[in-house]
């Protein structure tokens, strides 16, 4: 990887990615692109952006092309609950990026690269606990369907075409810098942030919800590290399960207690959020990703936590919501 094309660059994963690249590979080997500049962002200030919708194979193209890249990184995706709402459009944005995106790797022999997820999973997936990487795969909402649908077009470009196209499946990535949002897993942003706020949080989840967590940091070092592996090292190329720790409400909410003892969470429970995370193992078997490329995130939930409680006092007291 010298020179690489990132989509969905302004979002949660990919603000950090293109900041690491930057570092690693130089400022004119990373060329950001997401919908629209943010403009005065480090991503539009630091380095090349530029605008691309990624349903528009052309112009993705035409960047590619331009810049001669050897690497694309496809971060750009409609995520579960926007999806939800309005199934069609995410089926058709998020497969049909992957397959323009693969297209385009395979006329420039570059790696590909997206992020799937633990939403690729369902029900029958079995045990619920370091559930295999490889078992029955039939996710309940149409965001896993297109993350599994793009597994299976990764894999079928490698063996099809020889494209060294490559994922990882992440549980819930966790950052302080972005806004929990409406997610079936963003209680574990919230926390945070209403922890900060107001000593409490009310979770719309069951206290004992187990899922899979990685900080955002880890993530992309992981990636980044998988990335940089030979190929001929690889057994596997793609689906790959990527975990740090597992936890509950309850554990989040006991980890913050050690660092704020006022801290009260309760519960109001969402019938549909609680469906989707019980449709989700509570625990990855990562084992595959451990022996072929030496995963090893580092993070575990109470140095997240901390990281989370510090970084967001500064945070919001710079933006004036606490003093
Ligand atoms: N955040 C997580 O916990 C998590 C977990 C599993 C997988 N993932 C995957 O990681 C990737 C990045 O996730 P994230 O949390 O950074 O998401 P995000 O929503 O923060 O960022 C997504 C970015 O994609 C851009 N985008 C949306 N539609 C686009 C289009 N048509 N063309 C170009 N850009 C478009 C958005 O503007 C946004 O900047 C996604 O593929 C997501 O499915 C994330």
């Amino acid at each position: 990887m010298k020179k690489v094309l990132i989509t969905g660059a302004n979002g949660q994963v990919g603000n950090e990615m293109t900041a690491r690249l930057r570092k690693d590979l130089g400022r004119d080997n990373v060329i950001a692109t997401d919908l629209k500049i943010k403009e005065g962002s480090a991503n539009a200030t630091e380095g090349i952006f530029e605008e691309l919708d990624v349903s528009d194979a052309k112009r993705f193209r035409e960047l590619a092309h331009k810049y001669q890249v050897d690497a694309i990184i496809h971060l750009a995706s409609l995520l579960s609950v926007s999806s939800e709402k309005d199934p069609v459009f995410a089926w058709q944005l998020n497969t049909g990026s992957i397959i323009n995106g693969l297209e385009i790797a395979k006329e420039l022999k570059a790696q590909f690269f997206f992020p799937s997820s633990v939403a690729a999973y369902g029900v029958d997936a079995m045990p619920r606990f370091n559930t295999p990487q490889d078992t029955f795969m039939h996710p309940i909402t149409v965001y896993g369907a297109s993350k599994y649908a793009g597994e299976m077009l990764a894999n079928y470009y490698h063996w099809k075409h020889g494209v060294d196209a490559r994922s990882v499946r992440f549980g819930r990535l966790v950052s302080y810098k972005v806004r929990p949002g409406q997610g079936a897993t963003d209680y574990a942003v919230a926390i945070y942030f209403d922890a900060v706020l107001k000593s409490s949080y009310e979770c719309y989840l069951r206290p004992d919800t187990m899922l899979d967590f990685t900080y955002v940091d880890d993530a992309i070092d992981q990636v980044v590290k998988f990335l940089n592996t030979p190929a001929s090292q690889l057994k596997h190329f793609n689906g790959f399960n990527l975990t740090t720790f597992y936890a509950t409400p309850e554990d989040i909410a006991n980890s913050i207690k050690k660092i704020m003892p006022d801290f009260k969470i309760t519960y109001k429970l969402d019938p549909v959020r609680q469906e989707i995370a019980d449709s989700w193992p509570q625990h990855m078997d990562d084992s595959w990703a451990r022996e072929e490329w030496g995963l090893n995130p580092k993070i575990g939930l109470d140095e997240m936590t901390e990281i989370m409680l510090t970084n967001l006092k500064i945070k919001l007291k710079a933006e004036g919501e606490i003093k």
